[in-house]
C-alpha cells in the first residue's frame, strides 16, 4: 500500500516533469544547430612583443580570474554576472562576437572588472589547448574554470544526424574534460581554486526520449564526482550544478505559461537565481548544486528511486 502510494506520488512529479521538459524544450536548453565554423579568427590583441622574449599582458592581474566557457548568454552569462558582483575578472568564451562584446561592455561597466573574450568554438579539438595556451602565455591568475556551454533540444538519439550527436558530445562533455585538463596546472598554481562543470537534472537518470543529452550530462555528473577526490590534494574544489527547466529564452517562458500553467512556472528558477546559487555553492565546495526546492524534491526522487522505475516513467511520459 504504502509502496504503490509512494510510487504513485513520485510517477505524478517525473510525469509533470518529463512534460515540460518535452514540451517546452528546456531540457537541453541550447537550441541552436552546430556552427560549422572552420575554426577561430581572433586577433589577439592584449599581448605586446616588446622583444622577442616578452609578453607583456595589458589586462589586469591584481584580481583572480573566472573562465566561463560559454558566459555570453543564459546561465553562463548569469554565473559570470555572480562572479563579478563578487570581483572576479572574467575570460568569456562563446563562438558569436556580438554577444561576448555585450557580456563585456555590460558587465565592465557595471561592475568595474576586467573582461577578456575569446570567440572559440568549443566542440572542436582544437580549442581548449588554444584557450590553455592564451591563459599560460599571459600566467592568468585563474581560480575558477565553468565549463557551461552545453548543447540540447527537441530532437535526440535516432532523429538527429550523427555529426550532430558528435557535436553534442564533444561539447556537453568534451570540452569539458579538455578545458579542464589543460588548465590544471594554472589552476593548481592558483589553489585554492574550482572547477564548475554545468551538468543537468537530465543526467541523473536515462531518459530514453533525450537519450544522448542525459548520457552527456550523466558523464559530467560522474566526471564531476569523480574529479573531486582526485584534485582533493591539489586544493582544487569540484561541482557540479544540475539546473531543472531555466527560462533562458523568452520562447521557453512562453510555452511554460502556456502549456503548464502554474506548476511549470513553479518548476522553473531564472537564470540570475542559477547563477547566483551557482557561484555560492561552488564557493562553499558543495559538489552537486540543484537550484530551487521543487527542482531538488525531483532529484531526489531520480537518484534515489530505482532506476528501471525511473526510465520506465520516462519512456511512458515521453510518448505522450
Ligand atoms: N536552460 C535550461 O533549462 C537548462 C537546464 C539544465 C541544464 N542546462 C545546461 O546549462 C547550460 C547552458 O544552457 P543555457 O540555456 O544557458 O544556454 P544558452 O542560453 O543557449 O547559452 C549557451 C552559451 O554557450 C555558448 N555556446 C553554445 N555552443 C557553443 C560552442 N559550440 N562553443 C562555444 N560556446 C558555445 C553560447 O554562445 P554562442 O551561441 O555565441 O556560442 C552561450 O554563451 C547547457 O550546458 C545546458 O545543457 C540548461
Amino acid at each position: 500500500m504504502m509502496k504503490s502510494a509512494f510510487l504513485y506520488f513520485a510517477s505524478f512529479f517525473i510525469v509533470i516533469f518529463v512534460y515540460a521538459q518535452s514540451e517546452v524544450g528546456a531540457w537541453g536548453a541550447v537550441k541552436s544547430t552546430p556552427l560549422n565554423s572552420p575554426g577561430l579568427v581572433y586577433i589577439d590583441s592584449s599581448l605586446d612583443f616588446a622583444n622577442n622574449d616578452t609578453m607583456v599582458y595589458q589586462g589586469d592581474k591584481s584580481r583572480p580570474y573566472a573562465l566561463v566557457a560559454g558566459g555570453s548568454k543564459g546561465i553562463g552569462y548569469a554565473i559570470s554576472e555572480a562572479l563579478a558582483k563578487r570581483g572576479y575578472n572574467l575570460i568569456l568564451i562563446a563562438r558569436h562576437t556580438d554577444s561576448l562584446n555585450a557580456a563585456k561592455n555590460k558587465l565592465e561597466s557595471i561592475y568595474h572588472i576586467h573582461v577578456e573574450t575569446l570567440p572559440y568554438d568549443l566542440s572542436l579539438d582544437s580549442s581548449a589547448t588554444q584557450i590553455a595556451d592564451w591563459c599560460t602565455q599571459r600566467d592568468i591568475p585563474l581560480k575558477m574554470l565553468c565549463n557551461v556551454a552545453g548543447f540540447g533540444g527537441a530532437r535526440d538519439y535516432l532523429s538527429l544526424p550523427l555529426d550532430t550527436l558528435r557535436y553534442m558530445i564533444n561539447l556537453n562533455i568534451g570540452s569539458a574534460i579538455s578545458l579542464t585538463l589543460t588548465l590544471l596546472p594554472l589552476l593548481e598554481k592558483n589553489a585554492p581554486s574550482y572547477i564548475l562543470n554545468v551538468g543537468s537534472m537530465a543526467g541523473f537518470a536515462p531518459i530514453p526520449v533525450k537519450n544522448m543529452y542525459s548520457a552527456t550530462k550523466s558523464a559530467v555528473v560522474f566526471f564531476s564526482y569523480s574529479l573531486k577526490y582526485q584534485l582533493k590534494e591539489k586544493n582544487i574544489s569540484v561541482s557540479v550544478l544540475c539546473p531543472g527547466p531555466v527560462f533562458t529564452k523568452p520562447e521557453i517562458k512562453k510555452d511554460t505559461k502556456e502549456k503548464l500553467g502554474w506548476i511549470g512556472m513553479k518548476m522553473a528558477v531564472s537564470p540570475e537565481r542559477v547563477g547566483e546559487i551557482a557561484v555560492r555553492e561552488t564557493l562553499n565546495k558543495k559538489l552537486v548544486i540543484v537550484p530551487g526546492t521543487l527542482a531538488k524534491f525531483m532529484a531526489f526522487l531520480i537518484r534515489f528511486l530505482p532506476r528501471r522505475w525511473i526510465v520506465s516513467i520516462y519512456n511512458k511520459a515521453g510518448k505522450k
